[in-house]
């Protein structure tokens, strides 16, 4: 059955594409977003791939008064929270940005939640919060912890979250920890836009490939993995997206107040693997460099996605090379990203 979702972040990588997926699904999509990290454009191409109009709030949801006053228009039933800053590096520079944003946003949410009844929540967390010496596969049951400051927005905000719910049994929340989202969907027209320098590997990559930067930098190939580079799970942004429907749909059936699910694919793919799937994609090599290791990196990160195959018959299904044609065309039919107006 279809829900009135209000979907905070829903302009940005991650939340534009699940915008598509839950009103194909039947929902009724409302956006928050001050696009803080996304552009306005997204929105148009979204109203083109869905043929529908959406409603966009373009406030900050750490404004606590008009997250009440939306709250209090509109019959909101459920909450998805993408909402939030993201850079590894930048957090280190700038924790106190990152703490007031990542836990402020969430804050003036959960109270406007709670003085309204609103019981259902899907909340964004990461892999982070599995720290730095994690066995793989990843499983929901290891004990969290970070190594920065964003990794500590995420390890923090599940807490509030359990905490939240101890107080009020009856809410419904999804805790989603996902490994590394890449790809973009199949129309070209919408993917993931980074500003200034990439910190992930296929938006460098994209960028190198595009011309827009010189050569990828392979940060370490003397880890103990297959190759030496670095091993993660990446997941295409389109299975990602296809989670958070599944979730949303089975926190209407559980007992749970709080369920924790990662979303990835269970492989680890190296830094060389993910450079070669790309060049297969483009049609030609791409130059790139190998370089001493970036710190704070750990060899290998993916998932044990058991439990959400289990409890939400999700799982994903695109491979390493759907995800590098896919990036490709977004990238090379959008060189520059979004444009500004
Ligand atoms: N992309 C990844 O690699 C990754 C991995 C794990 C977890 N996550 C988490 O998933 C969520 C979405 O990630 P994404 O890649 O789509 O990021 P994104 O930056 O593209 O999207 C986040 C959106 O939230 C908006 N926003 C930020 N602060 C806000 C505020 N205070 N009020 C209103 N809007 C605000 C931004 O403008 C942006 O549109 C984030 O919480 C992120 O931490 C992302």
């Amino acid at each position: 059955m279809g829900m009135r979702v209000l979907v905070c972040g829903g302009a940005g990588y991650i939340g534009s594409h699940t915008v598509i997926q839950l009103l194909a699904a039947g929902h009724d999509v409302l956006i928050l977003d001050n696009f803080a990290n996304s552009k306005p454009a997204v929105i148009k191409r979204l109203e083109s791939i869905t043929g529908e109009h959406l409603r966009v709030h373009a406030f900050d949801l750490r404004d606590a008064e008009r997250t009440e006053r939306l709250f209090d228009h509109e019959q909101i039933e459920a909450v998805i929270h993408f909402a939030g800053h993201k850079a590894v590096g930048e957090s280190v520079e700038k924790p106190l940005e990152y703490y007031q944003n990542n836990l402020g946003s969430t804050f003036s949410l959960l109270r406007a939640m709670e003085r309204h009844g609103v019981t259902k929540l899907v909340f964004s967390s990461s892999a982070t919060v599995y720290g730095e010496n994690a066995p793989v596969p990843m499983t929901e049951d290891l004990p969290t912890s970070a190594t920065n400051p964003y990794g500590w927005t995420k390890v923090m905000i599940e807490q509030v979250l359990r905490d939240v719910a101890v107080a009020q049994p009856d809410q419904r929340i999804a805790i989603l920890r996902y490994f590394n989202p890449v790809g973009a969907h199949r129309s070209g027209t919408i993917g993931e836009d980074p500003s200034g320098i990439p910190n992930n590997l296929l938006p460098y990559i994209c960028q190198v490939a595009v011309g827009r930067l010189q050569k990828l930098r392979v940060f370490g190939d003397d880890y103990d993995t297959p190759d030496g580079t670095a091993l993660r799970d990446y997941i295409h942004v389109e299975d990602l997206a296809a989670g958070h429907v599944a979730a949303l749909a089975r926190l209407t059936a559980t007992e749970r107040a709080v369920s924790t699910w990662n979303l990835g694919t269970g492989n680890g793919s190296s830094v060389l693997e993910m450079l070669h799937a790309f060049e297969r994609a483009v049609g030609r090599t791409l130059p790139y460099e190998i370089v001493g290791r970036r710190a704070g990196d750990i060899a290998a990160s993916f998932a044990d996605p058991g439990r959400a195959r289990a409890e939400l018959g999700w799982k994903a299904t695109h491979t390493i090379d759907d995800m590098c044609v896919d990036s490709w065309r977004w990238q090379s039919q959008n060189p520059n990203g979004y444009p500004d107006a």
